[in-house]
């Protein structure tokens, strides 16, 4: 089959760098890619918020499935454009990623169904807002309602911090995603993520994941979309799973159907864990990026038919084949990252990667000018790695960077430490 993905991360290298090892595959197109992903795959300059856009595209390209990676096209209705036009389409229409495209609107859902997740108030109204900080103190988490892309949400440790939030939100530091504001309860705990297939209906798990924030080793300095990831999450155990599934997962997708918004695509839940318990963090509604190049590299091949069968609405009878292995992921970032940071500098050593079912490196953001490889974005390359334990992969990452020669990037040393100590 014909398969197009959307998106030019490192989430969509790896999904495409999956998709493209099953035999199913014919022709696999990522729009718009970037220069490793065309190591793989066709590439095509399409604007992926344009519905109209995509469906043109795929009437002309014969493509009979679409795989939309980031969040933006799926709040812009991409899914409804193409799933309104007959192709095949993974991913939730606009009114279900709204789990992801309004916080308020999570909190309602949790409400409805009874998840557990931290305590909120809503507020369009800022003497309202400082009155609700000042009675309840600090900690406390403060979150623009819509999409700010990860740099909407002020952990403030301080009620001094929380106010200026307040104010930069009100003040519209981050548009029409800070016009209304959810202040909740600080959570305390281990942070891990959930990723869950569901074709509105049915639901199967797809594996966990860490990911480390903070750009600077002992998760220090400022936070970033994520600095490098591993997988299993050892602190999703088969049991803190379960009940994640029977009270947040399952509960949320019934309540999405209930309301004639079925979610269909991968649900992300981002869970805080404590006592053996998870409360919700919040959802997305699309794969973590750097996760979802973990997950990928455990998976492999497989991935092609869950996501069909996702599509399909046959996930009741999907398995996932598990192998007992672990993935990590080092991100390498342009200095500066999440800051100022320049593009254009050369990557040398990449040919020198080792590539096969244990080592992949995934580009996250590159471009390609005669024959060299540019950095072209604040996070630039996944060295992703695979083995039979956490330490056993982290060493295989870690090698790997041994072969580059990129002085104008970074990386934390001490992704896994969590995990491996
Ligand atoms: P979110 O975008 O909602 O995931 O928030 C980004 C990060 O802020 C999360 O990954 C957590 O580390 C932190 N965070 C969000 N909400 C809370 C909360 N209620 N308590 C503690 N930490 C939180
Ligand atoms: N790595 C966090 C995210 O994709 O939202």
């Amino acid at each position: 089959m014909n398969i197009l993905i959307l998106g030019s991360g490192g989430r969509e290298h790896s999904l495409a760098w999956a998709v493209k090892q099953n035999p199913r595959t014919d022709r696999l197109i990522v729009a718009p890619g970037n220069a490793g992903i065309a190591q793989l795959a066709e590439v095509a300059a399409i604007d992926i918020l344009d519905g109209a856009a995509v469906v043109a595209f795929c009437a002309e390209n014969a493509v009979d499935f679409v795989i939309i990676g980031p969040e933006a096209p799926l709040a812009a209705g991409v899914a409804d454009a193409a799933r309104a036009a007959g192709i095949l389409t993974f991913g939730p229409s606009a009114d279900a990623a709204k789990l992801e495209a309004s916080k308020s609107f999570t909190k309602e859902i949790c409400d409805a169904c009874g998840a557990p997740t931290a305590a909120y108030a809503r507020f369009t109204d800022s003497a309202a807002a400082r009155a609700h900080i000042r009675a309840q103190g600090a900690p406390i988490v403060v979150k623009a309602d819509g999409l700010a892309a990860g740099k909407g949400v002020i952990v403030a440790v301080t009620e001094a911090e929380a106010l200026a939030a307040i104010d930069d939100m009100f003040g519209g530091e981050f548009g029409a995603a800070g016009a209304e504001v959810v202040i909740e309860e600080f959570m305390t705990g281990e942070e891990a993520s959930f990723f869950v297939l569901t074709d509105g209906i049915n639901a199967l798990p797809i594996g966990t994941a860490q990911d480390h924030k903070r750009a600077f080793d002992g998760d220090t300095g400022p936070n970033t979309g994520g600095m490098g990831a591993y997988s299993p999450a050892p602190v999703l155990t088969e049991a803190v799973q379960a009940q994640a599934m029977a009270e947040i997962v399952l509960p949320t997708i019934r309540e999405m159907a209930r309301r004639g918004t079925p979610y269909q695509g991968v649900l992300y839940a981002g869970l805080m864990i404590k006592e053996g318990r998870a409360r919700l963090v919040e959802y997305n509604a699309r794969f973590g990026d750097p996760e979802c190049q973990v997950l990928m590299m455990r998976l492999g091949a497989q991935v092609l038919d869950l996501l069909l069968a996702c599509v399909e609405g046959r996930l009741a009878e999907a398995r996932v084949n598990w192998a007992d292995d672990h993935a990590l992921t080092v991100v390498m970032a342009a200095r500066g990252y999440p800051g100022a940071y320049a593009r254009g500098s050369v990557i040398h050593g990449l040919k020198r990667l080792p590539e096969d079912s244990r080592h992949m490196c995934f580009h996250a953001g590159t471009v390609e000018r005669e024959g060299r490889i540019l950095a072209n974005g604040g996070r630039v390359l996944n060295i992703t790695a695979r083995g039979a334990s956490l330490a056993e992969a982290r060493n295989r990452a870690y090698a790997m960077l041994d072969h580059l020669d990129w002085p104008e990037g970074f990386c934390r040393g001490d992704i896994g430490w969590r995990a491996l100590s």
